[in-house]
């Protein structure tokens, strides 16, 4: 930014938001121009797509805006179309157009989170996590066998099968398919001629669950959503665009935190050294994960209802407002270094990598425990863990969600430890 541009009152010009992660080339460079000293808190940037938005890095700000009743997440509320919102989309957006938790606010909101909250209650999860402890190490036992693995392909897409069949009773056949339909929907460039096949079968997906909830007897989000749905109590777009919801946003998390964990263990010795010999239920390591590995780099978008002044910037009635959580994440007033791993900071889950305020994420308990026991479990049995000397150059996707959609890994060769070391597993 140069002089005149910082000038009282004058608009710095947006920068795309999407921060590399944190391994890619730049990432010192892109963090800098999001977090620059001097610059205005609430910054123009543009999405994907094209969307002109407006990006809070700090911390306190970002806290701020997730709680601001001038701001919606509902774009229906905001009456007129918002820059051609949301048909000028970033990949990432299959919440434009379903209704769900996260394109709700207010009243709508509480009562379709009332529908599923019970389901993420704190012992609902426990039970879950025990169950999902047990398949982690199983799926771990299969890779310690092997010379070469895919990280992504061989363990967090099968992690996120068997973490999307537990929360919505996907039979074990129909997992990977679901996995995989889910991730194509939200990876696919809305523009690109596969996009409606991609969504077409992410469709056909969440239909699936819907039938095998309609046969269920479990209880499960799936069919609660359901029965609110025959007693009138949500539409069906709502209950569609609720199942997809939780398997997006189940799928995309795991897919894209757990690999970027492992990466940083294999290329950071006292992050390895701290997952191999942890034998604890969560800990400050795995937050430390978290915060540095967001994987949503920044939170949907809110609307605002009225004009109003964010951080003493004047914003017009529709401007889209959104939080970028690495950012705010990487604040160095909070947290001193820090791009460094420190699971001796004063406050290390109080990073931003679930949300703030009425969308907190509601998977954040499961999903914390997931990447714990995946994380640990993987160098706890594989402790010479490396990348495959096939590695190479590797390739991140997205801007929201950056993601790797190949991580080649060497198990370790003749560093393997016996299979009773994988943590948790009959806890
Ligand atoms: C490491 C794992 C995860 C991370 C980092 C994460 C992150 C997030 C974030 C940042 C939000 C808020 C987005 C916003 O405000 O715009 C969110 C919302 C949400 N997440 Fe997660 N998530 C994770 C795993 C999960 C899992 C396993 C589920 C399982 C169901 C889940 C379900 C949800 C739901 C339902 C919401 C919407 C809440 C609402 O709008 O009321 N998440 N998540």
């Amino acid at each position: 930014m140069n002089a005149s541009s910082r000038a009282a009152g004058a608009v710095p010009e947006p920068v795309p938001l999407g921060c590399p992660a944190l391994y890619e080339r730049g990432f010192d460079a892109a963090a800098g121009r999001l977090a620059a000293p001097g610059g205005p808190a609430l910054r123009p940037v543009t999405l994907n797509g094209g969307l002109r938005a407006w990006a809070a890095t700090e911390p306190a700000l970002a806290r701020g805006i997730l709680t601001d009743p001038r701001l919606t997440n509902d774009i229906a509320e905001v009456g007129t179309p918002v820059q051609g919102f949301p048909d000028r989309r970033y990949p990432e957006d299959f919440f434009a157009h379903a209704p769900q938790l996260l394109s709700a606010s207010g009243e709508r909101h509480r009562r379709l989170r009332r529908i599923v909250a019970p389901y993420f209650s704190a012992a609902a999860v426990a039970s879950m996590a025990a169950r999902l402890r047990c398949g982690t190490a199983r799926i771990i036992e299969d890779l310690a066998d092997r010379d070469r693995i895919d990280i992504v392909t061989d363990f967090a897409l099968p992690l996120a099968g068997a973490a999307v069949g537990e929360i919505l009773d996907i039979p074990a056949d129909r997992r990977l398919p679901a996995v995989t339909a889910a991730l194509a929907a939200s990876a696919v460039d809305p523009a690109a001629e596969d996009a409606g096949a991609a969504h077409r079968a992410f469709s056909r997906t969440v239909l699936n669950v819907i039938g095998v909830a309609r046969r269920s007897t479990a209880a499960t989000p799936a069919t609660a959503l359901l029965r609110a749905q025959r007693a009138g109590e949500i539409s069906s777009a709502e209950l569609a665009g609720m199942i997809g919801m939780l398997l997006i946003g189940t799928v995309d998390s795991l897919t894209t935190v757990v690999p970027a964990g492992t990466l940083m263990a294999v290329r950071r010795p006292d992050v390895r050294h701290g997952l191999s010999h942890d034998t604890g239920p969560t800990t400050a390591l795995t937050e430390e994960i978290l915060r540095l590995n967001p994987p949503f780099q920044h939170t949907g978008w809110r609307f605002t209802r009225e004009p109003c002044r964010i951080a003493d910037v004047p914003l017009p009635h529709g401007a889209v407002v959104v939080t970028s959580l690495l950012a705010a994440n990487l604040d160095p007033g909070l947290w001193p270094d820090p791009l460094r791993a420190d699971p001796h900071r004063a406050a290390p889950g109080s990073h931003l990598s679930f949300g703030h305020g009425p969308h907190y994420c509601l998977g954040a308990a499961l999903g914390r425990q997931l990447v714990h026991s995946a994380l640990t479990g993987l160098f706890g049995r594989l402790p010479g863990l490396g990348l495959a000397d096939t590695a190479g150059e590797l390739t991140w996707h997205g801007t929201c969600l950056r993601r790797l959609d190949s991580l080649p890994a060497d198990p370790g060769g003749g560093h393997r430890m016996p299979p009773g070391r994988v943590p948790h597993s009959s806890k």
